[in-house]
């Protein structure tokens, strides 16, 4: 029977480029499933969104020298297009600075508040008399109070994923200058989750989740206290009735998943059908989240929906996957510990990185992108088992069958096999996409296509074709190779949608398989008659060498960053300059700067452009650089500035300073200045 259902991704934040790593845990088997029950004929609503607001903005923003607006407007479209170039199936992506998202969020507050689940608090909060100002989130940093992580940020743990109030971490400091916070007394207001702990308790209890899920979230519960959902910042969503606060952005962005089922409903003239959705209780809403948002969506988000008016659906199925790193480690381009997608995007494609990341998601732990792996994937998998059967199959049927499917009559014991063995694995991976386990989906379309190839050479059809007394069974043999082919198509769309499509057009078929039933397509039999594309290449084999030389690249920046070349050769030193007086010293103005932004010049391997602030103005230097830093790394550094140098063009742009480094070009060091503000004088 058909049902609605609905599913959400995390919003990702506008504040830097998305990879891999996310990819993996919120986003790829999200849609995976939503391609997979849109095949099964459900009414599936898929939604996901940039969440704009909150110190995770304001705070990359502030180190690129960009207003909060013009860097989410930036990133949104990076990330939606990140997204497209998947070939993700969102039915809408909608952006929490969406103006309806406002109003939205602010009714929702608004019921809170009337239902008596807001109160009105003056506590302590952590202030910094450095830079004059309250600060929260991850404008704080300090030691967690759960494993004492000592880097943890101000809301939740990157460590051990708590979630707690910045006053509760120790030793607080800033995230921007590093000097203490002290706390300070402040109004805010709070909303009362504790009034929420046995409603959520029994509700908890109902569900059947993963145990890391269900063993996180019943941590919170015995502890539920008031928490502040408000925030002194003039970028957020203002909060009725009190001017110059904004809501925390953890409770904002929840709600954007109701918001953008709204946007939605607009875009398609039908202003109501979000209702449909959210309100109605045969709806079944599955949220794919990564494992560091379990408490606010198993626990603080559902009780800001079951303290509502309208009875807003609560998730059924809370799919959280683990952390998936990069050969080991965490991805992190400020580190260069990262794949650039551009040039990924032209060594390979949609599909290869999609099965990669599936046949390897982090389901019940870490797990790694590395490229060997890929390189398996790719090769051994999709190329040697899923490509190698469809050419071959299609490649004998234009040899040996006019280019056309055969009629299935006479079948044989090992046929019959076949026949079952094709019908058990395309159960096992329908049971695998409703379960949420895609690498034992990915590992079921593997060994599919491992059975067509096994049967192909137990029936020996090159052998059948040299007698015609062979004629019916090389038919069967042909005609069930051509069904298992179909049958992979199907299993394999909701992973890689692009080459289960081209495999569906092979066969004969015009239609867009992602819009076909899968019921449907397991039970047809093909019409014999039916003429078959010449097989083409599907998947290109990737060569051991530029696996050697993508390894390289991680290693190259990771080794320029952080090792020093051990060297047993007597250091050659520069002969001293002759000696100078100390007027000629004193009319170099030198100056304090801090990087704004910074990119290579293109065509050189030397250069950067930065753009840096010198308090006074902003500058654009060009500085020999490049070989020993990435630009990431330099962004919201303070660095010393020849100020009174003339300009010069170099490479085309006027470089307006120079930047002091010390060694030379091959390995270069930047002094650096910790609290001065830019402009400062050195001397
Ligand atoms: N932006 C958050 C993150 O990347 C996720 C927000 S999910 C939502 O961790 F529920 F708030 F939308
Ligand atoms: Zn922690």
């Amino acid at each position: 029977m058909s049902q609605k259902i609905l599913i959400t991704s995390a919003l990702p934040y506008a504040n830097g480029p998305i990879h891999f790593g996310h990819i993996a845990g919120a986003y790829l088997p999200g849609d995976c499933y939503a391609r997979f029950q849109r095949l099964r004929g459900h009414e599936v609503l898929y939604l996901c969104g940039s969440d704009e607001h909150g110190v995770a903005i304001t705070l990359s923003a502030e180190m690129a020298g960009r207003t909060p607006k013009e860097h989410v407007d930036l990133f949104h479209e990076i990330n939606r297009q990140f997204f497209q170039k998947l070939q993700f199936s969102f039915d809408h992506y909608s952006r929490t600075t969406w103006s309806g998202h406002y109003r939205t969020t602010q009714e929702f507050f608004l019921v809170l508040q009337r239902k008596g689940f807001i109160e009105e608090k003056t506590e302590n909060h952590l202030y910094s008399e450095h830079e004059k100002r309250f600060l929260a989130d991850r404008y704080v940093v300090g030691t967690c109070p759960k494993c004492g992580f000592t880097e943890a940020r101000g809301d939740e743990c990157q460590r051990c994923a708590s979630s707690y109030e910045a006053v509760d971490l120790k030793n607080p400091r800033s995230k921007l200058s590093g000097t203490p916070l002290v706390l300070r007394p402040s109004t805010h207001l709070y909303m009362r989750f504790d009034l929420f702990k046995d409603q959520l308790k029994k509700w908890l209890e109902s569900k059947s989740w993963k145990e890391n899920v269900v063993r996180f979230a019943s941590s919170y519960i015995d502890d539920l206290r008031p928490r502040a959902i408000t925030r002194d910042s003039d970028w957020g969503i203002p909060v009725p009735g009190y001017p110059g606060k904004v809501f925390y952005v953890w409770f904002d962005a929840p709600i954007g998943y109701i918001s953008a089922a709204q946007e939605w409903a607009q875009s398609i003239a039908e202003p109501q059908r979000w209702k449909d959705f959210w309100l109605m209780d045969d709806t079944k809403l599955v949220q794919f989240i990564g494992k560091d948002n379990i408490p606010f969506h198993a626990i603080f988000f559902p009780a800001m929906l079951m303290g509502q008016d309208l009875p807003y659906k609560l998730p059924d199925e809370l799919p959280a996957n683990e952390f998936y790193l990069l050969e080991g480690r965490q991805f992190s381009k400020s580190e260069g510990w990262y794949i650039d997608l551009a040039d990924f995007f032209t060594h390979y494609t949609t599909d290869q990185i999609r099965f990669a990341i599936a046949a390897n998601a982090p389901e019940t732990s870490d797990s790694e992108f590395s490229w060997k792996d890929f390189q398996m994937r790719c090769n051994a998998q999709l190329l040697g088992k899923l490509g190698n059967f469809v050419h071959r199959t299609l490649t004998f049927v234009h040899q040996s069958c006019q280019g056309q499917i055969p009629s299935l009559c006479c079948f044989n014991q090992d046929d019959e096999a076949f026949l079952e063995q094709i019908n058990e694995l395309t159960e096992t991976a329908a049971q695998c996409f409703e379960n949420f386990h895609l690498r034992k989906a990915c590992q079921a379309l593997m060994d599919l296509a491992q059975a067509g190839n096994v049967y192909f050479d137990l029936k020996k059809p090159w052998f059948l074709a040299k007698n015609p007394s062979g004629r019916a069974e090389l038919d069967a043999c042909i005609a069930l190779c051509l069904h298992c082919i179909k049958t992979l198509a199907l299993i394999a769309s909701p992973l890689i949608p692009e080459s289960a499509q081209k495999i569906w057009n092979m066969l004969g078929n015009q239609s867009d398989l992602a819009k076909d039933s899968w019921e449907q397509i397991q039970k047809m039999a093909l019409s014999s008659g039916q003429k078959v594309a010449e097989p083409h290449v599907l998947f290109r084999k990737i060569e051991d060498d530029e696996i050697s030389r993508q390894i390289e690249k991680l290693g190259q920046v990771i080794h320029t960053q952080k090792e020093i070349p051990l060297t047993s050769e007597p250091i050659q030193y520069e002969p001293l300059k002759p000696a100078i007086v100390f007027n000629q010293f004193d009319a170099i103005d030198l100056r304090v700067g801090q990087v704004l932004e910074a990119e290579k010049v293109p065509k050189s391997k030397k250069l950067l452009k930065l753009l840096v602030d010198l308090g006074f103005e902003k500058r654009t230097i060009v500085s020999g650089i490049a070989l020993s830093f990435e630009p990431d790394q330099l962004i919201g550094k303070k660095i010393i500035v020849v100020a009174n140098l003339a300009p010069a063009k170099i490479m085309g742009i006027e470089s307006q300073g120079m930047v002091l480094a010390a060694g030379d070009d091959a390995k270069l060091e930047l002094p650096q200045i910790q609290d001065l503000a830019p402009g400062s004088s050195v001397s």
